[in-house]
C-alpha cells in the first residue's frame, strides 16, 4: 500500500480504464487520485479541463473549479451544439464534447475517403504511416502523420486519447501538422493515426507524455478523525474531505502559486487518504516553464498548511520529494535512456537507434530495419 501511494496517477488511470473496458468488475478505486484541480483562465481551456477532469475521475468524485472562473456553462453549450448538428453520434457525452470541433467536417471527409477507396485500394497494401512529433510542451502536442507508399492525397484521422477516453481528433493528410492544445502537464496521452483512405490497414499509435515536474507530497492532519470509508476514493467521505482540503490549501498558498494554478500551469492531485489520523498523500504537478524547485514548492506548501486554521498539521509529517519519473511514469521510448532531475524527465535514444523526432528527444527511437 505504501508503495502504491506514490505510483503515478495516470498510469493507474489507464490501467483502470482498460479494466473497465473489459469488465464491469474493476477494483480501480483505492490508490487512484479522484480529485483533480485544473484551473484555466480562458473559457475554451476551462471546458477542456472540465471534460478531462470528468474522464479521469471516478463518477462520484468532485472536480474543483474556482468560483471566479466560468465553468460548466461552456461545456454544456458545446455538448448541446454538437448533439444537434451530429444526431447520429453514439459516443459518450464527454468524448462528444472533446471531438466537437471535428465531428461536423468528418462526415464530408468520410464521404470523400469512401469514394476514393475504389480507385486507390490497390495502393493500400503497401501503405504505412508514421507519427512525427513536432512539439511536446506541458499543455500542447503537435504531430505530423507521415505516409509512405500509400495512395496520393490519402486521408488520416489523428486521435488524441487519455486512457480509453478520446480527448480530441482531427482529420488530415500526410505532412500536415496537427495541434492538440489545452492539455494537462506530465500526463500520458496516446496518439492514434487511422488510415481513412485505407480502412483495412492497421492504426499507428504512439504514447506521448506532456512535459511536467512532479513533486510527491504527504501531510498528517491531526484534528480530523479518519473513517474507514475514506480509503474508498469513490466515497462521499473521501470526496468531501479532499475537496475541502484542496480548496482550503489553495486559499492559503502565496499569490504566485495561486496564479500558476489559475493559468493551468500547476495542478494538485490527491492520491490517497490513510489512517494516521488522516495522512493525505498528494502530488503537485507543474509546468517546467514555471521554474519551480522542490525547495520553493516545499516552502510555499509548508507555510500554507501550517498556517491554515482549518487543519492541525503535524510539522514532522510534511514531506516533499521530487518524483523519479523514470521509475513511476517513464515517458521515454523503450529504446531510450531516461533521466529524472528535480521531478522532470528527459530522454535520449540509445546508440544504434535514430531519433525520428529530434525536436522531442528520445520518444521515437527507430532501430535498423531487418
Ligand atoms: C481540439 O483541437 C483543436 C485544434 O486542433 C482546438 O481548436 C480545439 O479547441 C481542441 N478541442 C479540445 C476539446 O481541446
Ligand atoms: C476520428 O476518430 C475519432 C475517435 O475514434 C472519432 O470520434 C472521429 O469521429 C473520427 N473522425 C473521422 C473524420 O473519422
Ligand atoms: C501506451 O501505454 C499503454 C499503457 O499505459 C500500453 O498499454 C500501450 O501498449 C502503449 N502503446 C504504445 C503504442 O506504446
Ligand atoms: C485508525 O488507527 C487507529 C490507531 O491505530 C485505530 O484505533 C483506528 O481504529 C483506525 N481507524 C480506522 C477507521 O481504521
Ligand atoms: C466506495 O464508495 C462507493 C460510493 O459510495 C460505493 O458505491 C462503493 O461500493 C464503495 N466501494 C467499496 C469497496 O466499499
Ligand atoms: C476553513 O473552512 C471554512 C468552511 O469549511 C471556509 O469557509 C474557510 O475558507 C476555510 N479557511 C481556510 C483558511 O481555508
Ligand atoms: C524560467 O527560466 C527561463 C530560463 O532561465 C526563463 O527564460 C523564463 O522566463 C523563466 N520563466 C518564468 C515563469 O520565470
Ligand atoms: C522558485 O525558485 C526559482 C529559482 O530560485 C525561481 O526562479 C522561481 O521564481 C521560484 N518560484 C516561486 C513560485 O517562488
Ligand atoms: C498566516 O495567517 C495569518 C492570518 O490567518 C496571516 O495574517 C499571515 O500573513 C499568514 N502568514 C503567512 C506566512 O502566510
Ligand atoms: C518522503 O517521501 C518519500 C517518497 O515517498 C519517501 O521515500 C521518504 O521516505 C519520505 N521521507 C520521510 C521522512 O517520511
Ligand atoms: C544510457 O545510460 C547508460 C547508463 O547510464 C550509459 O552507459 C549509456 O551510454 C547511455 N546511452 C546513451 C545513448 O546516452
Ligand atoms: C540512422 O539514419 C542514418 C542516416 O539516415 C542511417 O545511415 C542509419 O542506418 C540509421 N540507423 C539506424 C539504426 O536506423
Amino acid at each position: 500500500m505504501a508503495r502504491w501511494r506514490w505510483i503515478y496517477l495516470f498510469t493507474l488511470l489507464a490501467i483502470c480504464d482498460i479494466c473497465k473496458a473489459q469488465s464491469t468488475q474493476c477494483i480501480c478505486s483505492s490508490p487512484v487520485t479522484s480529485i483533480t484541480t485544473a484551473f484555466t483562465t480562458t473559457t475554451s481551456s476551462t471546458s477542456t479541463m472540465t471534460s478531462l477532469a470528468t474522464t479521469t475521475t471516478n463518477p462520484t468524485s468532485t472536480s474543483l473549479s474556482p468560483t471566479t472562473l466560468p465553468t460548466t456553462s461552456t461545456t454544456t453549450t458545446q455538448v448541446t451544439s454538437t448533439s444537434s448538428t451530429v444526431p447520429t453520434t453514439t459516443t459518450a457525452p464527454t468524448s462528444t464534447a472533446a471531438s466537437s470541433t471535428t465531428t461536423t467536417s468528418s462526415a464530408a471527409t468520410t464521404t470523400a475517403a469512401t469514394s476514393s477507396i475504389a480507385t486507390t485500394i490497390s495502393a493500400c497494401a503497401q501503405a504505412t504511416v508514421s507519427i512525427q512529433l513536432v512539439q511536446v510542451s506541458s499543455d500542447q502536442i503537435q504531430v505530423i502523420p507521415v505516409a509512405q507508399n500509400g495512395p496520393t492525397g490519402a486521408q488520416f484521422n489523428v486521435t488524441l486519447s487519455q486512457g480509453n477516453s478520446v480527448v480530441n481528433s482531427s482529420a488530415t493528410t500526410s505532412g500536415s501538422t496537427v495541434t492538440f492544445p489545452s492539455l494537462l502537464p506530465a500526463t500520458q496521452y496516446t496518439i492514434t493515426v487511422k488510415q481513412l483512405s485505407c480502412p483495412n490497414n492497421a492504426d499507428t499509435s504512439n504514447n506521448v507524455t506532456t512535459a511536467g515536474q512532479v513533486i510527491a507530497a504527504a501531510v498528517k492532519i491531526q484534528n480530523i478523525p479518519f473513517t474507514a470509508d475514506m480509503s474508498n476514493t469513490s466515497s462521499p467521505a473521501y470526496t468531501s474531505f479532499a475537496t475541502s482540503f484542496i480548496a482550503s490549501l489553495i486559499q492559503s498558498l502565496p499569490a504566485d502559486i495561486q496564479a500558476l494554478i489559475a493559468s493551468g500551469q500547476l495542478v494538485i492531485n490527491i492520491n490517497s487518504l490513510t489512517n494516521g489520523s488522516i495522512i493525505v498523500s498528494f502530488t503537485i504537478v507543474a509546468s517546467p516553464s514555471a521554474n519551480l524547485t522542490v525547495s520553493n514548492v516545499s516552502q510555499s506548501f509548508t507555510t500554507a498548511l501550517t498556517n491554515n486554521t482549518n487543519y492541525t498539521v503535524d510539522p514532522a509529517s510534511l514531506n516533499f520529494t521530487a518524483q523519479n519519473l523514470c521509475a513511476t511514469a517513464n515517458p521515454c521510448s523503450v529504446n531510450a535512456n531516461c533521466t529524472s532531475i528535480n521531478g522532470v524527465a528527459s530522454c535520449q535514444c540509445l546508440s544504434g537507434f535514430n531519433d525520428t523526432s529530434p525536436s522531442v528527444p528520445g520518444i521515437t527511437c527507430v532501430g535498423k530495419r531487418k
